[in-house]
């Protein structure tokens, strides 16, 4: 079995400690403090959130993930299903269901990891004051003991019809909730700095940024060589730094090539720089058709400038260069075709350039 893990959070001997950011994200949670981590997709905020909440003596934990959410009825079941994972006696399921008793509470049992879980009548979560119910059952515990509430992805919130007063409804709850830290975590950074430091957003001032930053360059590396040392792989400090540089530094993608190294050789072997070409192979062999299919979903002009910035950089993809490198015809129309790659996630703007999101997928495209 691979050793690598990449696309879901890690723990324990997945996980490679981070003790700076552990001890501080710990002394915001034991203060109470909320916070708000903002940083690219697969940098491992949740892992390292999650972690820190579980390693934390007497602190549980609640953790909704709002990704794609796309309606306050979702955001109330998401956030029911969360409480009964709580705790998971028979007396706490029975008391949630009394506690929800107006949003005609069911038990059922999870399909994917068959635990008990009461979930909340679609109808009744789509009422108004539904999410203040949620909120009432969520306060009612951090009142009786220490819980750490985790809001997932939390710029998707903005989503929904409506986002804005869903934010408003949280701000008063947890604003009254002085003693419970909050922690808000998401990917996309200018929508969550639009929640947290406009002026005009509830969520003004509501939180403290945290930045997770890279993961330290040497004590990832001891930790993968670890990881490669159980299966008798030998992992060069060159093969390390390459990988590294191609994928922006992003842990989630430098796993995901350490497990195709993993696959893509045997017990003994040294995996040299060289071999990182037959780890992209693996790479696309399992995501060539995703990588098509997102491709197949864009008009002719959109597949030029997503070319191009894969090919060239999204540095000025306003400027005249560009326009002939992509070869479209005006600058409205590259605002156009850059408005939906971001919408489709697939090109995010950051540092003054807009990058393609997976660096796989541009990796693909520029081999096309
Ligand atoms: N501390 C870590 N140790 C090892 N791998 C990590 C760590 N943090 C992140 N990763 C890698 O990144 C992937 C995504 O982590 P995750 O916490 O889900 O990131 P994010 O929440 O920022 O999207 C994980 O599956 C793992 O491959
Ligand atoms: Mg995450």
């Amino acid at each position: 079995m691979s050793p690598f893990k990449y696309g879901c959070t890690v723990s324990d001997e997945f996980f490679c400690p981070r003790p700076e950011l552990e001890r501080r994200l710990a002394e915001h949670i034991k203060s109470g403090q909320h916070v708000a981590v903002v940083g690219p997709r697969r940098t491992g905020k949740s892992s390292l959130v999650l972690e820190t909440v579980r390693k934390a003596k007497g602190v549980a934990l609640f953790h909704v993930d709002f990704l794609d959410v796309r309606s306050r009825a979702e955001m109330c079941k998401r956030m029911v299903t969360s409480l009964s994972r709580l705790e998971s006696s028979d007396s706490w399921l029975s008391k949630m269901m009394k506690t929800l008793v107006r949003l005609r509470p069911t038990l059922s049992i999870d399909p994917q990891d068959g635990s008990p879980t009461v979930s909340i009548d679609a109808r009744e979560a789509a009422e108004l004051g539904s999410l203040d119910s949620v909120l009432d059952a969520l306060v009612a515990q951090t009142a009786r003991r220490r819980i750490c509430v985790v809001f997932d992805e939390f710029q998707d919130v903005m989503d929904i019809d409506d986002g804005e007063n869903a934010l408003a409804v949280l701000r008063s709850r947890i604003q009254l909730d002085t003693n419970t830290p909050y922690i808000f975590l998401g990917s996309v950074r200018h929508r969550m700095l639009d929640i947290f430091l406009n002026s005009r957003s509830p969520f003004y001032h509501g939180a403290s940024l945290f930045d997770v930053g890279d993961i330290a360059a040497d004590d990832f590396y001891k930790f993968l060589c670890g990881r490669f040392t159980t299966g008798r792989r030998i992992f060069p400090r060159e093969s390390f730094d390459a990988i590294a540089a191609a994928v922006r530094n992003t842990p989630g993608y430098i796993q995901e090539v350490c497990d195709a190294l993993w696959q893509a050789s045997t017990e003994g072997d040294v995996l040299s720089p060289g071999d990182i070409e037959r780890a992209l192979a693996v790479i696309f062999a399992r995501e060539g058709e995703h990588f098509s299919f997102a491709v197949k979903q864009l008009t002719a002009l959109q597949v030029q400038v997503l070319t191009t910035i894969s090919v060239r950089g999204g540095r000025e993809v306003f400027s005249g260069d560009f326009l002939s490198a992509a070869n479209v015809k005006s600058v409205a129309s590259v605002k156009r075709a850059v408005t939906r790659l971001i919408d489709e996630g697939l090109v995010y703007f950051a540092d003054g350039e807009y990058k393609v999101d997976n660096p796989f997928f541009a990796e693909w495209i520029r081999r096309r």
